[in-house]
């Protein structure tokens, strides 16, 4: 069924894949709310930004006059929430945006969504994405989504503030919300901040390739769109009021998924560097996706091919990285690992 949907934080990473997919391969009518921080870009849609049935605007969640107006000007069906601060290591070191952002700012659309119909013909009329950290770290077997909220990082406990929030406009106003969380992504177009990006560029470019700590912490790697896809799914055949897990099909150890980044770009071993450890880092993620699985969604790709993909879309496609490399994002990783790039 093609429907209209208003997507916030669709500039950046999952947001412009979940928008590239419904836009090509379900014909919805999209509009992308967002504010462009440094993680939200235009580049990130550059191949859509004319499509007659995409319009985009700049705009932050937590302006309820700039998230009416993204709501009058493109009546949607549903709202689908990808808007956030997204990284831990930033979240540690200034906190403030992501209380703002994800507190205030889901509160906003929540408001937003009650000026909705309350039923339609589509069903649900808002999704939160959300992240398996809102759980915390488990040190074997795999959360489900009855699992306690147990957030460590200002990141993850403020994703977590937010869905209680979702889930609280369920129970009280019957706002036919769903939550849908997920495991780490990768793929095209993430931000060189995050673990696979940042060794990906930093492995071509000869620099040093920052493992925190022993490098033993396991991430439960998910293709990014097959968890837009996932969303989709909760999207479409979501029941209101559940949360649904969206995991990918391998858990890998943070410091197998950097030698074998070595071997796909041809880097040495030597450019390893063991670094300081995040604190309160979370030693494990894993998500149990049997009940998203139940509404028809699989994950297609295995973390070995994917991986060897995003190398190749970082290889092809410096046109999207030069601008973050060369910018001010140079000072966010001196000040990070207290060392400059190449
Ligand atoms: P990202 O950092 O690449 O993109 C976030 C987007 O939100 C950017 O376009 C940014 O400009 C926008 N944004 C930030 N604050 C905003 C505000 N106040 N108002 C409007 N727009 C704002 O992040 P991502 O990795 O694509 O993550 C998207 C969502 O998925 C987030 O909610 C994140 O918590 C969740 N998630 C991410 C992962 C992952 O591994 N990256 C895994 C599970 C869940
Ligand atoms: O689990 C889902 C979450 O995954 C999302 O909700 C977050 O938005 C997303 O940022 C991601 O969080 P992580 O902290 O797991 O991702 P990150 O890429 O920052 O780090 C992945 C692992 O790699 C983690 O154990 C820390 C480690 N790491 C990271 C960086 C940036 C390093 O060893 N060195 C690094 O330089």
């Amino acid at each position: 069924m093609r429907v209209k949907l208003l997507v916030c934080g669709g500039a950046g990473f999952i947001g412009s894949t979940f928008v590239r997919q419904r836009l090509l391969e379900h014909g919805d009518e999209i509009t992308v709310l967002d504010k462009l921080t440094y993680a939200g870009r235009e580049e990130n849609f550059h191949d859509l930004a004319t499509h007659e049935r995409f319009r985009f605007i700049r705009g932050a969640i937590e302006d309820a006059d700039a998230v009416a107006g993204a709501i009058e000007q493109s009546v949607p069906v549903a709202i689908v929430n990808f808007a956030a601060e997204t990284h831990v290591d930033r979240s540690i070191a200034e906190p403030d945006a992501f209380v703002k952002t994800h507190a205030f700012g889901t509160y906003v659309l929540l408001e937003a969504t009650r000026t909705l119909a309350r039923t339609s013909e589509h069903g649900l009329r808002y999704v939160q994405v959300s992240t398996d950290e809102v759980y915390g770290s488990i040190d074997s077997g795999s959360f489900s989504e009855e699992s306690p909220l147990r957030p460590s990082s200002p990141y993850s406990a403020t994703k977590a503030a937010a869905d209680l929030l979702v889930a609280s406009y369920f129970h009280t106003y019957d706002l036919p919300v769903a939550i849908c969380r997920g495991s780490n992504n990768y793929g095209a177009y993430q931000y060189p901040e995050k673990l696979i990006p940042l060794m990906v560029l930093n492995a071509l470019h000869g620099d040093a390739l920052p493992v925190y700590g022993d490098g033993m912490q396991v991430r439960n790697w998910i293709h990014s769109t097959d968890f837009s896809r996932a969303i989709g799914h909760v999207l479409e055949h979501g029941v209101a009021g559940e949360v649904y897990n969206a995991g990918g099909p391998d858990e890998v150890a943070n410091i197998e998924v950097v030698r074998r980044i070595v071997e796909l770009t041809g880097a040495q071993d030597s450019q390893i560097e063991h670094v300081r450890d995040r604190p309160g880092h979370d030693r494990r993620y894993s998500l149990s996706s049997a009940k998203v699985r139940e509404l028809g969604w699989t994950p297609a790709v295995r973390f070995e091919e994917g991986l060897a993909r995003t190398v190749a879309w970082y290889r092809e496609n410096a046109w999207w990285w030069e601008p973050i490399r060369s910018g001010s994002y140079r000072a966010y990783y001196e000040r990070q690992y207290g060392r400059a790039l190449r």
